[in-house]
């Protein structure tokens, strides 16, 4: 019988299925099946139950069927900076390279050409879900967001916001940066069930406080989850002193104006918090988006992912384009492990390194938990899912869980052969 006949609208996978339930350890099954009923998973397990015996089974034979991979954090208008300016720290950098290419952004022919790039390397490298930075520029903003749609791709996308302490090419007034995320929000919200706007302040010292008080009560009148930057580099956090006397902490500043936690809220970087800060997130539930790549080029720190995830923080991958030099989350999952050596070895072996289970668990369940039920298999998760083939990596004799390793370090976009999220077989957009 065909699987799509009457109201069915049930799918059953076969392959070697990975993903991780919680991170200490894979959920492997071998040869097994994930049936999905209305996008959702309903079970991965070894067998079918006899009710599922009529639906036809849509095997991978030998390929692997994991979660797709969730980015919590990466500027999209930066992404023709890859690569540049990386031996600066973050202050110059941005003076120097980011500024100058995020103006470009009201320029709506060059930003559809660089968007439909960053959209087309998300999906090839099996990002299914993102969090995503724009420019302050609301029309290329809203052209980020149709391309999503239209890719199929999941995503947060943000207008930034950023009224003070920034180049003329660069900079907006605080009423009209209030006007227009009014506008940018009243037109996207609620357009697509996997594609959502999100409050976007650049960070702190970028914004004045009358525009955090405004933004902070614009999340809570729309419901809409927010994003910013937090204690990436020590010459920012001193600078946010200086700007805040009145308050004890960096964190302490998006909390008064209703930018932490108020409503779900990602920070990036968090490498250099107090202990108050730490528990504030916790108390707060604000999900940490850890960047290494970021954090090493410009020479910002190693962040202590052991401490935030022992302290029960959510915490999930970011590959931050283009501090970040990599968009494929599998890299940043390689890299966010070999630098927790480092660290491990900075603290005395006091901070334990991040097992693989780990990594992958943060770069698909952690980051996925800010989109709902996604980044895992189990019964109830949007089945967002890649298909890996791996039989160029010299796979013979290795187990399953050795297979995933082996991909995670050494495995590429090509091995990546299809993409679904929400249930959908996404193919490779072709914007006009
Ligand atoms: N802090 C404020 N803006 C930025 C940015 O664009 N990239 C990074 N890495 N940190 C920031
Ligand atoms: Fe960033």
């Amino acid at each position: 019988m065909n699987q799509d006949t009457g109201k069915e609208n049930i799918k059953i996978y076969k392959g070697h299925i990975v993903y991780t339930e919680s991170p200490e350890k894979f959920n492997v099954q071998e040869n097994g099946y994930i049936i999905v009923e209305n996008n959702k998973v309903t079970l991965a397990n070894s067998s079918i139950p006899e009710k599922y015996s009529h639906i036809s089974v849509i095997d991978f034979g030998d390929k692997l069927i994991i979660p797709g991979f969730v980015d919590l954090h990466l500027h999209a208008p930066q992404f023709p900076n890859r690569g540049l300016g990386l031996d600066k720290e973050l202050l110059p950098w941005l003076e120097e390279y980011t500024f100058p290419e995020e103006a470009k952004y009201s320029d709506m022919d060059y930003a559809k050409k660089v968007y439909s790039r960053v959209v087309e390397d998300l999906w090839r490298n099996g990002t299914t879900r993102s969090v995503v930075f724009a420019s302050i520029h609301n029309e290329s903003t809203s052209l980020l967001f149709d391309l999503f749609v239209e890719s199929g791709l999941g995503a947060y996308v943000g207008k930034v916001n950023m009224d003070r302490n920034c180049p003329d090419i660069l900079i907006e007034d605080t009423q009209q940066s209030i006007k227009d995320t009014r506008e940018y929000i009243e037109n996207h919200i609620g357009k697509s069930e996997i594609v959502k706007p999100i409050i976007t302040p650049r960070f702190v010292p970028t914004c004045t406080v009358e525009l955090m008080k405004e933004l902070g009560k614009m999340a809570k009148e729309f419901n809409v989850p927010i994003q910013s930057h937090l204690s990436e580099n020590t010459n920012e956090i001193k600078w946010v002193k200086e700007l805040h006397p009145e308050h004890k902490d960096y964190a302490s500043v998006y909390d008064c104006y209703g930018l932490f936690g108020q409503n779900p809220t990602i920070m990036a970087h968090c490498i250099h918090n107090t202990e108050e800060e730490v528990a504030l997130m916790k108390d707060n539930e604000v999900f940490v988006a850890h960047c290494p790549y970021s954090n090493l080029n410009l020479s910002s720190g190693i962040m202590p992912v052991r401490y935030f995830l022992d302290k029960g923080i959510n915490v999930g991958l970011g590959s931050d384009v283009s501090g970040g030099n990599k968009i494929a989350i599998f890299d940043v999952m390689a890299i966010s492990a070999q630098i927790s050596k480092i660290k491990w070895l900075e603290t005395n072996k006091e901070l334990a390194p991040l097992t693989t289970s780990e990594v992958f668990y943060l770069g698909t369940k952690g980051g996925g938990k800010f989109f709902g039920k996604v980044g895992s298999f189990e019964e109830g998760y949007e089945f967002d899912a890649l298909v890996i083939d791996d039989s160029n990596l010299f796979g013979e004799g290795l187990t399953i869980e050795e297979r995933i390793q082996r991909f995670i370090y050494t495995g590429d976009d090509r091995n990546i052969v299809e993409r679904y999220v929400a249930g959908n077989k996404i193919e490779k957009p072709s914007f006009k």
